[in-house]
């Protein structure tokens, strides 16, 4: 496996149908899973590893945002990747960015109502990767479904020949999903998270059931997390796939998704509802069946 720095070597490392996992790095099982859904579907499977500075606000965590090289490699290599493009700032962004891509309402709803200028940082950094990596398929979690909606939106805007595939959320063992940002919390806080999942699982058990009204949906899912300590819930929304607008009755494909501060961590979560021959499936994503790889360092892994 190639690890290159350069947009340049990532091109030339890459050849016949190029498939590309964008992260930011400190890999777990959800990154993992979507090197191995494009293996098959590409020659030349490329993972980028980079802290995009352009999504952090102000006050968010960008330099404790975790950080291990080596370790990314090593998974990255286990899971199938051909190319790991681990580029540093100057290559990104050799000057400050006078363009910058702004996806117009969807991008301002949910999280980008919270945190301003976010996902204008991430639209323009996955259009950056397209534009100098040129997959022709590239993955995206369903964990961040505000973002993946995004991208789907730019690339058909800007007319991207890059085919976009979203891959279920992959939960630990008792619900709570995978995020680097996991990694922050204290043993009481990580207890205290797995009330998100719950509060999402309750709500796609009802809908199994025929709920189909958004405030009783997000009313289960907030009563969850408001009873459960620790956890301050932000938000319980029932949103399309399609456009991220707030839906009053689950009628089309949509995601349930979840904002809450467990401690001083934000944690997000969602469920889908995928609307597929006369029905509703919830996607309620893939559970661990062993702890993690988040929590193991360089030499264990
Ligand atoms: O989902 C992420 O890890 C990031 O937002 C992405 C898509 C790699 C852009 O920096």
């Amino acid at each position: 496996m190639n690890v290159v720095p350069t947009f340049a070597a990532a091109r030339d490392s890459a050849a016949g149908r190029v498939g590309l996992v964008p992260t930011m790095g400190f890999l777990h099982e959800g990154h993992l899973s979507l090197l191995e859904a494009l293996r098959p579907q590409c020659d030349t499977l490329v993972m980028s590893l980079f802290v995009n500075p352009l999504q952090f606000g102000p006050t968010e965590d960008l330099s404790r945002y975790p950080r291990d090289l080596e370790r990314d490699v090593t998974l990255a290599a286990s899971a199938g990747a051909d190319v790991v493009f681990a580029p540093d700032v100057d290559e990104m962004y050799p000057e400050p960015p006078a363009t910058s891509v702004s996806v117009a309402d969807l991008a301002f709803r949910l999280d980008g109502e919270r945190r301003p200028g976010h996902f204008k940082g991430v639209a323009t950094v996955v259009a950056k990767l397209l534009a100098g990596i040129q997959p022709d398929i590239a993955a995206f979690g369903r964990k961040d479904a505000q973002q993946l909606a995004i991208i789907r939106r730019l690339v058909a805007d800007l007319s991207f020949p890059t085919t976009v595939v979203g891959c279920p959320i992959v939960r630990e063992m008792d619900g709570l999903a995978l995020s680097s940002r996991n990694t922050y919390l204290s043993g009481d806080e990580r207890d205290a998270a797995v009330a998100l999942s719950r509060g999402l699982m309750a709500a796609a058990d009802a809908v199994a059931e025929g709920e189909r009204d958004s405030r009783a949906l997000e009313a289960l899912a907030l009563g969850v997390m408001a009873s459960t300590d620790g956890v301050e819930p932000d938000y319980a929304e029932l949103a399309s796939q399609h456009d991220v607008s707030r839906l009053t009755e689950l009628d089309r494909s949509a995601f349930l998704a979840v904002a809450a501060r467990v401690g001083p961590t934000r944690l997000i979560d969602n469920v889908h509802f995928d609307w597929d021959a006369g029905a509703f499936g919830a996607d309620r994503g893939i559970r661990l069946t062993a702890p993690s790889v988040l929590y193991t360092v360089s030499e264990e892994v």
